[in-house]
Order: C-alpha cells, then sequence, then structure tokens
C-alpha cells in the first residue's frame, strides 16, 4: 500500500469513528470523545509532513489541503500548512463545530463567545479562555465558538482541523475587531489557497 493510500485508510477510519462518536450531537463530552480520537490520528506524524502538504511560497497565511469530506460536505478534514507569521482575528466557523489537532508547530488560541445582550461588559465577545495547540493536543469548538488563533515560536504550523461541515458551506461568517468592537464579514478569499487533496 502507498503512502497515500495508508493515509486514506488511517483518516477514513479516524472520521468514521469521530462520525459514531458525534452521531448524538456536539455535545462537550461528544467532543472531548472526538478530540482525543483526532489527536491519535495527528499522532501518525510520518503521514502530515511538510512535503506532502506545502507550506505557501508567497505571503499567504496557510495552505489548506481537504483530506476528507463525506458526500454531503460533512466531516471536512484539512491539513492546514501555516505560515510563521499565521495570525487569525477572532471568528467563528459559521455554525459548524471544530476540533484542531496539532502535529507540527504551535498555535495560541484565544477562544471567546460571543457577548449576551444580559452580560456585563464592553465589546461584542467575551473571553472565556485559552489554549495551545501542540503535537498531542487539539481545541474544540461548539458551534457557536470564536477563536483567534496565532502562530508561536516563529515557526511554521501543520495541523488537522476537522468541521462539522466544509468552508463553503460554512456560508458567511463573521470575524470580530476587538479595539474597534465591531463585527465583520469574513469571507473565503481571506484564508491561503484551499485545495482537494483527497
Ligand atoms: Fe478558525
Amino acid at each position: 500500500m502507498s503512502k497515500s493510500q495508508e493515509r486514506r485508510r488511517l483518516v477514513d477510519d479516524a472520521i468514521s469513528d469521530i462520525r459514531h462518536i458525534m452521531a448524538s450531537g456536539p455535545s462537550v463530552e461528544n467532543l472531548e470523545k472526538g478530540r482525543a480520537r483526532l489527536i491519535e490520528l495527528a499522532a501518525q506524524r510520518e503521514y502530515f509532513t511538510f512535503e506532502d502538504f506545502p507550506l505557501p511560497t508567497d505571503d499567504a497565511l496557510e495552505c489548506s489541503y481537504l483530506i476528507h469530506e463525506y458526500d454531503d460536505g460533512s466531516y471536512s478534514l484539512y491539513v492546514n500548512a501555516g505560515a510563521s507569521h499565521q495570525y487569525y482575528a477572532p471568528h467563528d466557523h459559521g455554525d459548524a463545530w471544530a476540533i484542531i489537532a496539532g502535529v507540527r508547530g504551535r498555535e495560541c488560541h484565544q477562544l471567546y463567545l460571543k457577548r449576551r445582550d444580559d452580560e456585563p461588559g464592553e465589546g461584542p465577545l467575551v473571553h472565556k479562555g485559552e489554549l495551545i495547540v501542540a503535537p498531542g493536543t487539539a481545541v474544540t469548538m461548539q458551534p457557536d465558538g470564536i477563536h483567534e488563533v496565532n502562530a508561536m515560536d516563529g515557526q511554521p504550523l501543520l495541523h488537522l482541523h476537522l468541521y462539522a461541515h466544509n468552508f463553503v458551506l460554512q456560508g458567511e461568517r463573521c470575524k470580530y475587531d476587538l479595539e474597534k468592537g465591531e463585527a465583520q464579514r469574513f469571507t473565503l478569499d481571506e484564508l491561503g489557497s484551499i485545495s482537494d487533496a483527497r
């Protein structure tokens, strides 16, 4: 079996397991179990290299490679090869839950939720915590989750990003300018290249 066939088998098995886990919905408990299974896949580091998934050659923030989704666009798994200067302002993923597992390099995630009308404080978001995604770790986001992502250590990144459904189906998304305290449109063309690598 070739390396790419073996990778496909590993990916198909992992996503099939995660779909089974997530069948009753994106509860905290299910996302935790899904997180553990995606970390297991990400630990197969020899199948997720910069050789197979090259970094941008221009000043783009990242190259995304779609390596799995079902026919309806669900359970979309991307390998993201991110430049050392990768930074994304706080943004949502439509109504998609997400699991992001580290393979190479470290990135810092600031996690937010939209501020409810009855919540004290100012600005559109409430900061909920900080997590570092690195080899052996992963972050999960509920469908209403918002994150801000920053590459660390001046090093490039290679991480696995699994979403309930693909970027196209995530539709028009929001990003947030925390200084101005306002929400803005976040469009697909703000991402680097997205290629089908299935
Ligand atoms: Fe994101």
